[in-house]
């Protein structure tokens, strides 16, 4: 089998999925995959025999910057829920985007023992908007380096965003998730209206 992060080839294309799906995984406390349901299976083209106990970064994008991981997994250890917009790679090296919701799963003693992670399509208004921020941390984080890009990132928020990145991506996906809803509502609303023309007149 592919060993996770193995160079494949990069195709900058979109792989098609039903993106009324919810893609769900669940790992370990070290990011090790325990479970991934069928629609993960179909979107990242590998078989859940291949994805379990494999660490996660087997779909890992490489336009992904360090930083986005680390804020993940800073909130994790924190015991925080989390939220975060991944573009993730798939087997024949095409994208996805995502939302993902975490979740700390607890034992019986309250303890932490596994995380849930929870994704859904993005519109396309959301990744207009993060991709350009991604390339920069990753262009800082090349020339640079990983401290950084995350002194930027943090610089960035405080000052240009004045939100923390999990409030920054939940707002976000919000206000573009409420747009597009709101262009498919007008279109809806302009049919009915042609509708009326035809049945009714003006
Ligand atoms: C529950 C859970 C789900 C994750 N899902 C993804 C994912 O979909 N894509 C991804 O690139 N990393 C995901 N990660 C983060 C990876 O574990 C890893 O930190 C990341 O891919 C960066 O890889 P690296 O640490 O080798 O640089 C997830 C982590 C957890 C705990």
């Amino acid at each position: 089998m592919q060993a996770p992060q193995m160079m494949r080839q990069i195709i900058d294309e979109e792989v098609t999925w039903d993106k009324t799906q919810t893609i769900v995984s669940k790992t370990d406390l070290y990011g090790t995959i325990l479970y991934a349901n069928n629609i993960f299976t179909q979107v990242c083209e590998y078989s859940a025999i291949e994805l379990i106990g494999e660490p996660h970064n087997i779909i890992r994008h490489p336009d992904m910057p360090k930083i986005a991981f680390k804020v993940l997994w800073d909130a994790l250890k924190k015991g925080e829920n989390f939220h975060a917009i991944v573009k993730n790679l798939t087997r024949t090296g095409r994208y996805y985007w995502v939302i993902t919701d975490f979740t700390i799963d607890k034992n019986e003693k309250g303890e932490p023992c596994s995380y849930t992670a929870r994704r859904k399509a993005v519109p396309d208004g959301v990744v207009k908007k993060i991709e350009p921020i991604y390339k920069t941390l990753l262009d800082i984080e090349k020339l640079k380096g990983e401290k950084a890009s995350e002194l930027y990132f943090d610089a960035y928020l405080k000052e240009e965003i004045g939100k923390t990145y999990n409030e920054f991506v939940v707002d976000l996906f919000e206000e573009e998730n409420k747009k597009e809803q709101y262009q498919k509502d007008k279109t809806k609303s302009t049919i009915k209206k042609g509708l009326n023309w035809f049945f009714f007149g003006d």
